[in-house]
Parts: structure tokens; sequence; C-alpha cells
């Protein structure tokens, strides 16, 4: 194998995913690694030595609104406005008929889950390759999560595994759009409707992104959103469920708050529930942010075009294919798989090493 050969492949993949700072104004030129010859981790120059963008961006308005909130007193939904009115922007820029705000992603995922009527012995099919809380909130309902392969192409779940999992104690199907790229909606559907079993998007990472020009995690039955620090849209913590259906959107906003009732049932609890409700410094923010949300969206997307167009030339990278419906990522990670066979058989562990000695960030998985 030719040493030098395979250091300009990998230079060059380095070089090309300084890029994928998704939110980066400067793109550094392809090949530019190749410049000083030597890789950093082997005593080079790094390819990037400025910082990424810091996140999340914070402005003028976000301390407006933050300042209002704390001077009103009203800290608490039950008390103020900013809670609904972020739940009706959301919900109108989805496309969606209902919107829920509440304190995380994972509490979001619960709600729904028990407003779905998920509990012992009941069956959710979910994928395996997601973040702890798909699985975790299953199992807080005392309900067996069966896992169904995700795809190797997409990292989506196997969307045409999924029929063969379905057994008469199947409850719910529990996609998730992992990265913020869909998973094959079209398919999901079609086996769901089959079998008359609800479909919980989990949208966690998937704000704004589309399946066919609708929006993720208003497809199914109801969508579940993260607001947490890392999202594309956040405030430290936070969540949401979306859905077009009036009685569960109903079941959710009661569950939410203590199984308590509406209006002038507020002191009458008519069915179990916790309290996961968003405070109104966290729904503050969320509207502050929808200010910028939908431009920093349409970086990440020239961004992490541009970073595919190139990828794509490196052998023994293989950037996530976007399933044929996919007409919007929100690439809240750029995901992509790399094949040692195409870097003389160097481990991953090491691959991490030298992209991180370069200056770009990565992570292993989920
Ligand atoms: C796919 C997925 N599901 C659920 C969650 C849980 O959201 P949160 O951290 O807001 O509770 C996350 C958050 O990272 C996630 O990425």
């Amino acid at each position: 194998m030719d040493r030098e050969a395979n250091r300009r492949d990998f230079g060059k993949a380095i070089t090309l995913a300084a890029a994928a700072g998704m939110m980066g104004k400067k793109r550094l030129k392809a090949g530019s690694a190749t410049a000083s010859g030597r890789l950093a981790i082997l005593g080079g120059n790094p390819v990037r030595t400025q910082p990424f963008p810091d996140w999340p961006v914070v402005r003028e308005n976000d301390e407006t609104a933050w300042r209002e909130v704390l001077a009103s007193g009203k800290w608490c939904r039950l008390d103020g406005d900013r809670a609904a009115t972020f739940e009706g922007e959301w919900a109108r820029r989805l496309g969606a008929k209902h919107c829920l705000a509440t304190s995380s992603g994972t509490t979001a995922l619960l709600t729904a889950l028990n407003a779905l009527g998920v509990g012992p012995g009941d069956e959710v099919i979910v994928p395996p390759y997601t973040f702890a809380a798909t699985i975790n909130v299953v199992m807080l309902q005392f309900a067996l999560p069966v896992f169904v392969d995700s795809d190797r192409a997409t990292f989506q779940i196997d969307a045409n595994k999924i029929e063969k999992a379905i057994t008469s104690r199947t409850r719910v199907i529990l996609p998730v759009h992992i990265g913020g790229s869909p998973a094959n909606m079209d398919r999901i559907l079609e086996v769901a409707k089959a079998h008359g079993i609800p479909v919980l998007e989990d949208a966690c990472q998937a704000h704004l992104a589309e399946w066919r020009h609708r929006k993720l995690g208003t497809i199914g039955t109801a969508g579940c959103f993260s607001f947490q620090a890392s999202k594309n849209l956040n405030s430290g913590e936070g969540g949401a469920v979306v859905t077009n259906d009036n009685k569960l959107a109903e079941v959710c906003q009661s569950f939410h708050n203590n199984g308590r009732g509406g209006g002038d049932a507020a002191y009458s609890y008519v069915r179990t529930g916790s309290n996961y409700r968003m405070t109104e410094f966290q729904a503050a923010l969320l509207f502050s942010q929808l200010a910028r949300v939908d431009a920093q969206a349409s970086i990440r997307s020239r961004n992490a075009e541009y970073l595919t167009r190139q990828l794509e030339q490196v052998a023994g990278i293989m950037p996530a294919v976007l399933s044929p419906g996919c007409t919007r990522s929100a690439y809240h990670l750029y995901m992509f798989r790399y094949d040692p066979q195409h870097f003389q058989g160097l481990p991953r562990s090491r691959f991490m090493q030298a992209l991180s000695a370069e200056g770009i960030p990565g992570l292993i998985g989920l």
C-alpha cells in the first residue's frame, strides 16, 4: 500500500470534515492538510486552529425575553403566557394542530406514551441505534422495547423489517429520526395502518426536517422534540409533544400537569400524571430563538450538502444516505461510516484521535 497516497486520502477527508462545523463561516480548501505533508497526530500542523462557533447563539432578543420573564414574576406557565405562545408558534411552523411544551424530550416521550396507553406487558417497536432516552421511556412504562434493526446506509430503522416484529402485544411503533434525518415514513405508516398501531415519532433531533415536504413529528399519531442544550433549538432543557389528535392532546396536557382536569376542574384529578411542565423562562428563550432557527437550518443544510459532495469522493468514508422521501434533514448530527480497510486497517479509535488532532471534533456514535 502506498503510504503517502493513503495519508493524502486521510488528509483530504479530515480537511473536508473541517467544513462540518455546520454553522461555520469559513470553509477550508480541500487538500490543505497535504500542504504541510504531515498529519497533526504525526507532528504536522493541524488543519484547523480556529475554534468552532459557540453554541448556543445568544442575541439581544434572548436577553430581553429572559429579563422580561424575570421581572414579571410569572415564572411558571400556570401564571404566565410564554409557554402557550411558544406552543402556538411551534405548532404553526410545523403545521401541527397541537403542541404541548414539556420539561425535556424524555418527558415529552413519557407523556405521549402514557397518553397512548402504553403499560405493563405492552411491546413498543424501536430502533437500536438511538439515544438511551428512547428505550428508557418504554421501560419506565414497564413495557418491552422490541428492537428492529437499523439500516447501515441511512442509520435509520429498517422499515421493511418492522412488520415481522409486530405481535398481538405491540402497542406503539416508535421510529427515531436519528441525526435529524427521516426514517422511511411511507413504509412505517403503511405497516402501522395495516395493523392499526399508532406511530410515535422520536423527532428529538429533527427540528424542521421533512419527509415529502411534511415536517417530521407531524406525520405519525404524535411526535416528540427535545430542546436540550445541544439541539438545533434549545433552552438548556425542554421538549414538546405535537399531534393533530384532539383527544390525545387533551390527555397529554392533563398527564403532564399531574393528571389535573382543565378550567374549573384544575383541582380535580382525572387520571394519573406527573409534573412535566415547561417553565416560562424556557419558553421565552425558545420563542426568541425562533427568529433565527430557519436561517440556521439553511446554513446547516448548505454546509452538510457541501461536505457530503466532498466526502463521497473519499474511499472509506460513507456519509449517511438520505432516504428518497427526505426533502430536508435537520443535520443535528453529520453522520458517516468509517471503513478501516481503506486506511490500512487503522482502527476507528485512532482515526478519531487523528481527526481530533487536526482540530475537528467528532463522536464515535450515540
Ligand atoms: C433521539 C433522542 N430521543 C430522546 C432524547 C431525549 O431528550 P432530552 O435530552 O431533552 O430529554 C434525545 C436527546 O438527546 C434524543 O437525541
